[in-house]
């Protein structure tokens, strides 16, 4: 069954745009990756769906129009953002940014048990519980926007280029854990990349866009495979 249904979708800034008519489907419990080079729109994308900007065409989510949902609606609906840049609050500790990613969930036991989950799940963090998030090192940063992210027990992850700035190494961890919340949580995943030969390792499926027009699509193992696609969009 399809979660997130996109249609036509349009965006951009002022008078220039940045998405022309772009049409993609996520089923329910899929992990599908969004590939294409510096300036493709990737990022436009996310935004136009968590709402932080203005898009014309369809979104249905489940059975609602997220096109008349304000940007925390969309939270409490169950779609949670991890923007580009990982956007901790870094003048707060770790532990506080976990509270922060709960802040749609008034169970207080229920947020305590998230916390311990998560620090169970990324021992590091629990380390560092009381560091300010400014300064963890770059994966230790990604991890606490993955679980803050968390913290709201979205349906719909949406994640923007986890790999920047990190080693293959955190990179490939962080690829295996989005692929565990959706093998053990049925979450389902929207996970924006330029390291297309890694995330095609773990996702289900894939888009390619270039130029913000969504110009191939395919299970991960055949846009893996299309040596087209690799030279054409993904710079290999
Ligand atoms: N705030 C903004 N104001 C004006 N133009 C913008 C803004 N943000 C992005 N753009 C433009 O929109 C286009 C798409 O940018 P976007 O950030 O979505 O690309 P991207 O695929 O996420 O790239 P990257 O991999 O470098 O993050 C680019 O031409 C960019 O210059
Ligand atoms: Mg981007």
């Amino acid at each position: 069954m399809t979660l997130l249904d996109i249609r036509n979708l349009s965006a951009g800034y002022g008078k220039v745009r940045a998405l022309f008519d772009c049409t993609l489907g996520i089923g329910e419990n899929e992990f599908v990756v969004l590939l294409g080079a510096n300036g493709a729109g990737k990022t436009t994308l996310l935004r136009a769906l968590s709402g932080t900007i203005r898009s014309s065409g369809e979104i249905a989510y489940g059975g609602s129009d997220l096109q008349k949902m304000a940007p925390e609606r969309r939270l409490q609906c169950g779609i949670a953002q991890i923007p580009q840049g990982r956007g901790t609050f870094t003048e707060f500790t770790v532990d506080e940014n976990l509270t922060l990613g709960a802040t749609i969930v008034s169970d207080s036991r229920r947020v305590r048990r998230d916390k311990e989950r998560w620090y169970d799940r990324f021992p590091r963090l629990r380390e560092r519980r009381s560091q300010l998030a400014g300064n963890l090192s770059g994966g230790e940063q990604q991890m606490l926007a993955v679980a803050r992210a968390l913290m709201s027990r979205p349906k719909l992850l949406l994640c923007d280029e986890p790999s920047l700035g990190l080693a293959p190494v955190i990179t490939r961890e962080i690829f295996a854990i989005f692929k565990e919340l959706r093998d053990t949580d049925g979450m389902t995943l929207l996970v924006v990349e330029q390291n297309a030969d890694l995330s095609l390792k773990f996702a289900d499926r894939a888009y390619v866009i270039e130029a913000g027009h969504i110009v191939s699509e395919g299970s991960a193992s055949a846009i893996l495979a299309d040596e087209h696609i690799q030279k054409s969009y993904l710079g290999d």
